[in-house]
C-alpha cells in the first residue's frame, strides 16, 4: 500500500515559508554573543543598544543575581532531574515562592518553568464543569490557550471573550452568565495587567468591582506590570492602588523584570496553590523549575525589594525616551508602562525598519500580523533601568534618521494614539 500523504508535509512546509519570505514577514533571529543589558553585542552588527528585551529594571546581568545563579549551580547542581512531586522540590523553591508571595502579600505561590505553563495550569486545574471563564479579549496567546485548554480538558467548562477593556461589555457577558442555566459554577474573568502589544492597563478597580458585582473571581497576569508598575513595582495592582488581595489568583513570569531568566508562577490562595500542586498537570508531569534560576529570580526580588528606586529610574527613562520618539516625529501611542510602540501600520515596512534600525545602532523589534491585527504593524520600543540617558539619546538619533529613510509616512493612526491603544472599532 502506498503512502500518499507523505509528501504533503514538505510542500506545505515550503509554501508558508516562501510566502512568510515574499512578503517580507520572515522573522530573522538575531544572535547575542554576551550577556542581556543596556546595550548587547549582536552577530554581524557589533554592540547596539537593546530597546526590545523585557529586562525592565536592568537586573538580568546584576552581579548579585548572576552570583545568586553561581550559587545555587554550586550548591545544588546543574538539575533537578525530577518533577516536584516526585523529587524536585528544593529548598530554594520553597525559599522563592515565599519571597514571591511576601512580594504580593498573599497567602502562597507555586513556581512553574514559564508563565506560559502557569497559564496553562490555572484554568485546567482551578475549574470545574459549569463554572465560565471570561477573557479579554486582547488577552496573552498564552491565556487564551490555556482557557482552551481547559475547554477541552473539562467539558461543561464555558468561556466567553469581551471587548478590550470595556467594563460594560464584561458585565454584560457576566449578567449572560449569570442567567445561563448551563452555568451552575464560579465566573472568572481574566486579564493582562499591562498589554504587551498596546503598552495599556487593565482597569483592575473597574473590573474587580464588575466582577464583585456578579461574584466572579479575577485573574491578573501581569507579567509586563511586575517590577514596571505602581511606586514600589508590585505590578499593575499597585498602579491603581488596589491591594493585592483584591485580586484572587497573580499568573507572572521571572522571564522579564524579575532576573530575566525563565519562569513562572502563579500567587494567590494557599487553598488555590494546593490545588494546583495536587492537580496541575504542568507541574505534575514537568520538571521543576532549575535550581540556579531559583536562585537568581529570588536574589533579583530581593534587590528589587530592597532598591524601589529602580523603578523610579525606569519610569525617567520611559519619560526621557516617549520625549525623544515625538521629537524624532513619530507618535507613540499613550502608555504608562515601559512598552511604547511606534505604530507605522505595515508588518514589511515595521520589519524593514527594524533592519535599518539596526545599522543605526539600535535594536528594536518590528510586529506585525498575525501578533498584531492586520494593518497595526509596529515598532516595539521597550526601556530598561539599565539605560543611560547617552542610550535613549542613540534611539531618538536613530528615529530621525529612519523618519528620513522612510519618509513622512510613519506616524501612527491618530485615532488609534487617542484611544491610548485600545483597538479601535
Ligand atoms: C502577559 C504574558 N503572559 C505570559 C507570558 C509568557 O511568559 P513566559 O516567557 O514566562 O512563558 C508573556 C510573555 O511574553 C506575557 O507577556
Amino acid at each position: 500500500m502506498s503512502i500518499t500523504t507523505a509528501p504533503v508535509f514538505p510542500s506545505r512546509t515550503d509554501q508558508i515559508l516562501d510566502s512568510l519570505r515574499s512578503s517580507g514577514q520572515l522573522k530573522l533571529l538575531q544572535v547575542i554573543e554576551g550577556p542581556m543589558d543596556a546595550t548587547v553585542r549582536l552577530r554581524g552588527f557589533g554592540e547596539v543598544v537593546c530597546l526590545c528585551s523585557n529586562n525592565y529594571l536592568g537586573l538580568a546581568n546584576h552581579p548579585e543575581v548572576v552570583e545568586a545563579a553561581h550559587e545555587g549551580l554550586r550548591r545544588y547542581g546543574a538539575g533537578t532531574a525530577s518533577v516536584r512531586f516526585i523529587c524536585g522540590t528544593f529548598d530554594c523553591h520553597e525559599r522563592l515562592e515565599a519571597r514571591i508571595a511576601s512580594f504580593y502579600g498573599v497567602e502562597a505561590a507555586y513556581t512553574f518553568t514559564s508563565c506560559w505553563n502557569a497559564n496553562e495550569a490555572i484554568f485546567p486545574t482551578l475549574c470545574e464543569p459549569g463554572d465560565m471563564i471570561v477573557s479579554d479579549e486582547l488577552n496573552h496567546a498564552s491565556i487564551i490557550d490555556g482557557i482552551r485548554l481547559a475547554v477541552s480538558i473539562k467539558k461543561g467548562l464555558h468561556r466567553a471573550v469581551y471587548r478590550h477593556n470595556d467594563l460594560n461589555v464584561l458585565n454584560e457577558r457576566l449578567r449572560e452568565a449569570r442567567a445561563n442555566s448551563a452555568v451552575t459554577g464560579t465566573l472568572w474573568v481574566v486579564t493582562d495587567g499591562v498589554f504587551s502589544m498596546e503598552g495599556d492597563i487593565a482597569d483592575l478597580p473597574g473590573l474587580r468591582e464588575v466582577c464583585d458585582r456578579h461574584g466572579a473571581l479575577l485573574v491578573v497576569d501581569d507579567s509586563h506590570g511586575t517590577g514596571v508598575m505602581g511606586a514600589t513595582g508590585r505590578g499593575t495592582h499597585e498602579h491603581w492602588g488596589l491591594p493585592a488581595s483584591r485580586v484572587d489568583f497573580f499568573t507572572g513570569t521571572l522571564g522579564k523584570a524579575l532576573g530575566g531568566a525563565a519562569g513562572g508562577y502563579i500567587a494567590g490562595s494557599r487553598a488555590g496553590i494546593e490545588l494546583l500542586i495536587q492537580r496541575g498537570r504542568p507541574t505534575l508531569f514537568s520538571n521543576a523549575l532549575p535550581c540556579t534560576v531559583a536562585c537568581s529570580a529570588d536574589k533579583a526580588i530581593e534587590v528589587l525589594m530592597r532598591e524601589p528606586q529602580r523603578v523610579q529610574r525606569l519610569r525617567d527613562n520611559v519619560a526621557q525616551a516617549r520625549e525623544g520618539i515625538i521629537r524624532a516625529g513619530f507618535e507613540v501611542l499613550k502608555s504608562p508602562t515601559a512598552i511604547c510602540p511606534i505604530i507605522v501600520h505595515d508588518t514589511a515596512k515595521a520589519i524593514a525598519m527594524s533592519r535599518r534600525l539596526l545599522d543605526l545602532g539600535v535594536f528594536v523589534i518590528g510586529f506585525g500580523y498575525p501578533v498584531v491585527p492586520e494593518g497595526h504593524a509596529r515598532l516595539r520600543v521597550q526601556i530598561s533601568a539599565a539605560h543611560a540617558s547617552a542610550h535613549l539619546r542613540t534611539l531618538e538619533t536613530a528615529l530621525v534618521q529612519l523618519r528620513a529613510d522612510f519618509g513622512a509616512s510613519t506616524g501612527a493612526d491618530a485615532r488609534y494614539a487617542e484611544t491610548g491603544g485600545s483597538r479601535p472599532r
